[in-house]
């Protein structure tokens, strides 16, 4: 069964080993640039077991008004719905939480090249925002545009009753794509 917990320090460094084995655009990431990235944020780590299985970070941007979050999960556990049933779980804390009364939270995904990505962030709410031409770019010089998706605290389907939530789900089976 997942389990998911808020990451620790101790946490980190299986977090990197995660991060440097199976995502991609990590090939230059070293331990250091790793830490430094993540040193402010706070976040989630699933767990099967014990094992580290994936993790989703969050970023908050003074006055606490938005949020980017990333989420990665190991290979062997993709297309198993943890990405989807855990991120929807965290919707509460991120825009009605005791510490977190945020009025936005965004994500990027890579256009080509994690179609996952763009899928999971449709799946949950998020709109499509706008592309972020060569948002990225590798030490190796490779460029690739950006999605940027967005998801307002009204538009958030996972924090509104039960019942709303099985209609939003319904309307978008239902919905031409
Ligand atoms: C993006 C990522 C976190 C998705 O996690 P996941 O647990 O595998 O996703 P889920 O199983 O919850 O699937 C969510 C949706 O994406 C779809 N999906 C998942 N993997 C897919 C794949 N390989 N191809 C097509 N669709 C896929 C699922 O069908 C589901 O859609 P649905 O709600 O319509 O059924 C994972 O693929 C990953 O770690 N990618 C590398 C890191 C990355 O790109 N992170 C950016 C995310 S912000």
């Amino acid at each position: 069964m997942i389990r998911m917990r808020f990451f620790t320090e101790e946490d980190k460094g299986v977090m990197f080993r995660l991060a440097k084995a199976h995502e991609p655009f990590t090939e230059h990431v070293t331990p250091d640039m790793f830490l430094a990235r993540i040193a402010d944020q706070e976040g989630w780590i699933f767990e099967d077991d014990g094992q580290l299985v994936g993790y989703l970070t969050l970023s908050t941007f003074q006055p606490l008004h938005s949020a980017l979050i990333h989420a990665t999960i190991r290979p062997e556990y993709r297309g198993l719905w943890i990405g989807m049933s855990n991120l929807r779980a965290v919707f509460g804390h991120l825009f009605n939480g005791d510490c977190l009364d945020l009025e936005k939270v965004y994500a990027y995904a890579v256009v080509g090249e994690t179609y996952p990505a763009a899928k999971l962030l449709d799946s949950l709410g998020f709109q499509r925002e706008g592309l972020d031409r060569r948002g990225l770019k590798l030490v190796d010089g490779r460029v690739f545009d950006l999605v940027r998706y967005g998801m307002l605290r009204e538009e958030c389907p996972w924090i509104k009753p039960r019942s709303e939530i099985r209609q939003w789900l319904k309307a978008r089976r239902t919905r031409v794509h």
